[in-house]
């Protein structure tokens, strides 16, 4: 919102400085004044007594004028120089916030000098300022791997139709079956996306859930899978209420079921996921056997198509976002996701949400 202009911050300090002293200048001098009238003698009986006194007084009435003059010339310099002092470092916040305005996250403010109102100040922005471009970076790289995902099946669908155009003995039916392929996969990651937008926005309705109801749920819709694949899935738990989004936190168990299923050992695997209740908060573990994982690798596998290095069952081509989704379904919720290895090899997921309403 445009402002008229007002009297800068640095001409307003001036003048109280310069006034101050003005003030305390006419105290004094008052003081003194009255001290004289006090104590000079009356010089009634002298001759020309009243003379001498008029005169001691109005020299004094000139002297004291030119030093209040001196005083306020004193005051406006001085203030002036001293206000000048105190707001530079305004300046300079003042600078790096148009920067930031403009664009440039990276510029910092780095205020040299003892902790202070301003040092904290700029600390603080030069916090948040970090925290933005991290954010922004983090989108970017977000949308350029989005980008390059949803191109691929394009890709491949365009070589499959370039294929069937102009040759001829084309087996039409295959490429019917591949471009069904290659298109559930474009809706998958497009619906998964969407969805992570929508965790992200924390644009759904609330309700009361039972989220160990959810991971049997989730399970049963798995068992299929986890069958194909020699997987056993081990339930167990107590009834654990949360407030939230029936559909978000059913897939969250999905994502993480599926995970556990899929990045398991190649036979005779097994997962377990277990509900449970603390004082304030409910806790969903799910874990799995599987290959050994450095923890460096696990810290890496929340982030949007970050997928492990090796895959055992070459049939599952995941876009590398189940997770990123739970992590986001997870914070919209309140709640904390924490993966750990299994020092026998696979993971453990545990997924920490508050049992009552959180207030906002
Ligand atoms: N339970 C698990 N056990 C072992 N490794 C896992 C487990 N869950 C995830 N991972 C590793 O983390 C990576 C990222 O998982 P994420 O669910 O985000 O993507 P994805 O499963 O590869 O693809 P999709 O988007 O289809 O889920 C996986 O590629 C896998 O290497
Ligand atoms: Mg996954």
């Amino acid at each position: 919102m445009e402002r008229a202009p007002g009297l800068s911050v640095r001409l307003r300090l001036t003048l109280s400085y310069a006034g101050f002293l003005m003030l305390a200048g006419v105290m004094l001098l008052a003081s003194v004044w009255v001290f004289i009238l006090r104590n000079l003698p009356e010089y009634t009986g002298v001759p020309g007594g009243v003379l001498i006194r008029s005169t001691l007084m109005h020299d004094f009435a000139s002297a004291a004028g030119v030093e209040l003059f001196i005083l306020l010339m004193v005051g406006l310099g001085g203030g002036w120089l001293l206000a000048g002092r105190m707001l530079a470092p305004l300046n300079r916040i003042t600078n790096a916030t148009r920067l930031a305005t403009s664009g440039s996250l990276s510029h910092r403010i780095r205020l040299p000098g003892r902790r202070d109102e301003f040092r904290e100040l700029a600390d603080d922005f030069d916090g948040m300022l970090a925290r933005l471009e991290a954010h922004v970076a983090e989108q970017r790289r977000f949308a350029a791997n989005a980008s390059h995902e949803l191109r691929t099946p394009l890709a491949i669908s365009k070589a499959l139709l370039d294929v069937a155009r102009t040759d001829p003995d084309c087996d039409t039916d295959e490429v019917i079956e591949r471009l069904d392929t290659v298109n559930t996969r474009a809706i998958d990651l497009t619906e998964a996306l969407l969805l992570l937008s929508r965790a992200d926005q924390r644009s759904f309705v609330r309700e009361n859930v039972d989220l160990s109801l959810l991971a049997e749920e989730a399970a049963e819709t798995l068992l299929p899978l986890a069958e194909k694949r020699g997987i056993t899935i081990e339930t167990s738990g107590e009834i654990t209420p949360v407030v939230g989004s029936r559909t978000l936190l059913l897939q969250l168990n999905m994502n993480l079921m599926q995970n556990a299923i899929v990045h398991n050992l190649p036979e005779d695997g097994t997962v377990w996921v277990n509900t449970s209740v603390r004082a304030r908060t409910v806790v969903l573990t799910v874990e799995n056997t599987g290959e050994k994982l450095t923890p460096q690798l696990v810290a890496t596998l929340t982030e949007p198509f970050q997928r492990g290095t090796e895959r055992i069952h070459t049939d599952h081509a995941g876009v590398g976002l189940g997770l990123a989704i739970v992590k986001t379904i997870t914070q919209a919720h309140d709640g904390t996701l924490t993966l750990t290895p299994r020092p026998a090899g696979g993971m453990r997921v545990t997924v920490e949400l508050p049992t009552t309403a959180p207030r906002w």
